[in-house]
């Protein structure tokens, strides 16, 4: 290698540290610093950094991606049970289910502490669960999005912890009603957890929970979301 300019130099004890200009292959003449004897262009080194930043990066950004999966399933939404992209318009109402869906779909969106309840109506396999479904999907998107772009997943474990939960009203009643046995999470615990989501979805209210307890609960998971997003599907 031949040193074109030798610049300032440091030394302690016998180390020593200095700045040369010389060619790098590929960036040609160059800053280079010498430490102790070994060469190396600063603007390779730049380029050293940043790819490994960028792999650093793209690895947390799998890693949330894995995390907000499974968070999803444990939540009951289901990346396979439908989505905005994949409804089918009834032809005969087109205009009209198309006007709706739209708005669902911006609703889904923008869901922010201030946004309205919902409740969804409709006969049997009118693809009220695959709209809620749709929705939830969105709110993790969203979420996603809002991730910094310079994160450590490793600190960001409950990032999705109550961003969507997506439960059939007589799910809750049964896993309220299995809480009675366990000492580690009171029924209140549990309902209180789950009010807690940013958007809570209850499917299939009224099917099925029609003893008086069972809506008392409901009623108690509404109250504590007072002035918070519940959204209901109902049947
Ligand atoms: N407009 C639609 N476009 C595409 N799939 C639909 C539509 N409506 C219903 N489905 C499908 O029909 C099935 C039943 O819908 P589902 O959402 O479970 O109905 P509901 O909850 O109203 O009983 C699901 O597989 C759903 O994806
Ligand atoms: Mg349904
Ligand atoms: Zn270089």
């Amino acid at each position: 290698m031949e040193i074109i300019k030798e610049l300032p130099r440091v030394e302690v004890g016998n180390r020593f540290l200095r700045n040369l200009l010389t060619d790098c292959n590929t960036h040609g003449r160059t800053k280079h610093l010498d430490l102790n004897g070994s060469i190396e262009c600063y603007k390779c080194n730049d380029a050293k950094i940043q790819k490994a930043r960028d792999k650093r990066l793209k690895i947390d950004s799998q890693n949330m991606k894995a995390l907000m999966t499974t968070k999803m399933i444990l939540k009951g939404v289901s990346i396979n049970k439908g989505r905005f992209s994949d409804w089918q318009y009834d032809e005969t109402k087109n205009a009209e289910q198309r006007d709706k869906i739209a708005q669902l779909q911006q609703y889904s969106e923008s869901i922010n502490s201030d946004s309205p309840n919902l409740i969804i109506l409709g006969r049997t396999g009118t693809g009220k669960t695959m709209l809620a479904n749709a929705i939830a999907i969105n709110l993790y998107l969203e979420k996603e999005q809002s991730l910094p772009s310079e994160f450590d997943s490793y600190n960001q474990q409950d990032f999705y912890d109550h961003t969507c939960e997506l439960k059939t009203s007589c799910n809750i009643g049964s896993q309220a009603r299995a809480r009675w046995s366990k000492s580690q999470e009171s029924e209140h615990d549990y309902l209180r957890n789950l009010a807690a989501n940013e958007l809570l979805i209850i499917d299939d209210l009224g099917a099925y929970d029609g003893h008086a307890k069972d809506r008392e609960r409901i009623a108690q998971i509404i109250n504590l979301r007072y002035k918070k997003s519940a959204d209901l599907d109902n049947n």
